[in-house]
């Protein structure tokens, strides 16, 4: 499928909440890594499972028939977002939660003097079920970042992974200054001791199509709310490593992948709107690829939360088309964003230049004013950036900012405009300038 742009009104026009108003300001949402709006579509697939299929698992009734089918779609939706089968794929509360799932079920095959990897630029949801192994005598260790770039020190990295090694945790991406990790090299540093690799995609999972066989890792969780979709982790399991984990679960619950690790009753409306996430994703590519022109689900029943098999067969396709349509229309925004700090007298930018590995996510300060003055002045002009750590706090210590106020963080997603960024830009001026 061919790249295509991505037409942003049609993009746009997907997703109601942007319509709000603040102050008279039109509402402006650069917090999407702290989780993205959500198109009609999924607001719809989460009420139609509500209305039509409210049930549990696993009955000889229609509702609870219907259930199980949601599921099992959510399952390939998200194999064709990761590359890989669908009982490679569990569900869970959310990514923090199924990682202390994994790394608990992990510990039991593990003895005192085991070492485990993580590293200082990680977001504290892949470091801390790791550290929480210690209490076990795991020695836990962390891999620098070199400054000012923000980047892993592979040096470090390298020295760190050694035959005691039993598992190799970092991000594909940073949440706080956008670094992308060269995680397939992690992955064959940690096969190459025989160890797992664990890679966090939360952050990653918005801006770049994940393969899971390309990275090799064995192990990759992500986070629904963050591209599109509501409030459901998401856990790739390879096959054979997922085979081994000894999960800790209730006698009834099925001992096979991917449900092993599925303790309790899933987030079922969620999990309904999560294969509707992932579709919007392919019909941007779809859209994008013949030119932008409306969407292939405009002319489709909306709350029909369950696949329509015609469209399902070449959806990676469309869904990596969809990625490439998304970066095409996030980097010269993430440019324009980039430059415009880099302009402003006082600022600060932590991380890499705008054209780098990086995803199109900034974190910065201005001087004389604290990250919860900048985001509070923006967010009264109807410009929604976060403030603080966003639970990358190791990174946050490193940079020494734990006790300012940490960073501004602004992040461009595929519904943002270049005059949104303007002004964004604009408002950061009149701040500079002594306004507020
Ligand atoms: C990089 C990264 N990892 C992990 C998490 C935690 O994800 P969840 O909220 O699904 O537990 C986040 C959330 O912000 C994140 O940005």
């Amino acid at each position: 499928m061919s790249v295509g742009l991505l037409d942003v009104a049609a993009c746009r026009a997907q997703f109601p909440s942007l319509t709000q108003r603040v102050n008279g300001y039109p509402a402006a949402f650069f917090d999407g890594p702290g989780g993205t709006q959500v198109p009609q579509r999924v607001i719809d697939a989460v009420s139609g499972y509500l209305r039509r299929s409210n049930s549990n698992t696993h009955g000889l009734f229609k509702t609870s028939r219907e259930t199980d089918e949601t599921i099992a779609e959510a399952r390939k939706a998200m194999a064709d977002f990761m590359g890989c089968s669908a009982d490679e794929v569990s569900f869970g509360a959310n990514m923090t939660t199924l990682n202390f799932a994994l790394s608990r079920a992990i510990a039991r095959d593990l003895e005192p003097g085991d070492e485990i990897v993580i590293t200082d630029l990680d977001h504290e949801a892949n470091r801390d079920p790791w550290l929480a192994l210690e209490e076990k005598g795991v020695v836990v260790r962390s891999v620098a970042v070199k400054m000012p770039d923000c980047t892993l020190d592979h040096d470090d990295f390298a020295r760190k992974v050694n035959e005691k090694t039993r598992v190799v945790a970092l991000g594909y991406a940073s949440n706080a200054v956008g670094t992308i990790n060269d995680v397939k090299w992690a992955s064959e540093l940690a096969h190459s001791v025989g160890a797992l690799c664990v890679v966090d995609a939360v952050h990653s999972a918005l801006h770049a199509a994940v393969d899971v066989g390309a990275v090799g890792c064995d192990f990759l969780l992500c986070s629904a709310y963050k591209f599109f979709g509501p409030h459901v982790g998401v856990m790739y399991g390879r096959r054979d490593a997922f085979q081994r984990l000894r999960t800790y679960k209730v006698k009834p619950q099925d001992p096979e992948p991917p449900f092993k690790i599925e303790t309790g009753t899933l987030n079922h409306e969620g999990i309904a709107g999560v294969t509707e996430a992932v579709n919007f994703i392919a019909d941007l590519g779809e859209a994008a690829a013949s030119g932008g022109g409306s969407f292939p689900c405009d002319d489709r029943r909306s709350d029909d939360h369950r696949t329509d098999d015609r469209r399902s067969s070449d959806r990676r396709s469309r869904i990596v088309a969809g990625f490439e349509a998304i970066e095409s229309h996030e980097r010269p925004l993430f440019r324009e964003l980039m430059d415009g700090l880099r302009s402003i007298h006082g600022v600060t930018i932590f991380g890499l230049p705008a054209d780098a590995r990086r995803t199109p996510t900034v974190s910065f300060r201005l001087e004389g004013k604290s990250p919860a003055q900048v985001a509070g002045y923006l967010g009264e002009r109807g410009i929604f950036v976060w403030d603080g750590d966003f639970y990358a706090t190791t990174l946050v210590e490193r940079l020494g900012l734990a006790d300012k106020g940490g960073l501004v963080r602004v992040g461009i997603a595929p519904y943002n405009t270049m005059e949104e960024v303007g002004r964004l830009l604009d408002c950061l001026r009149e701040l500079a300038s002594g306004g507020g």
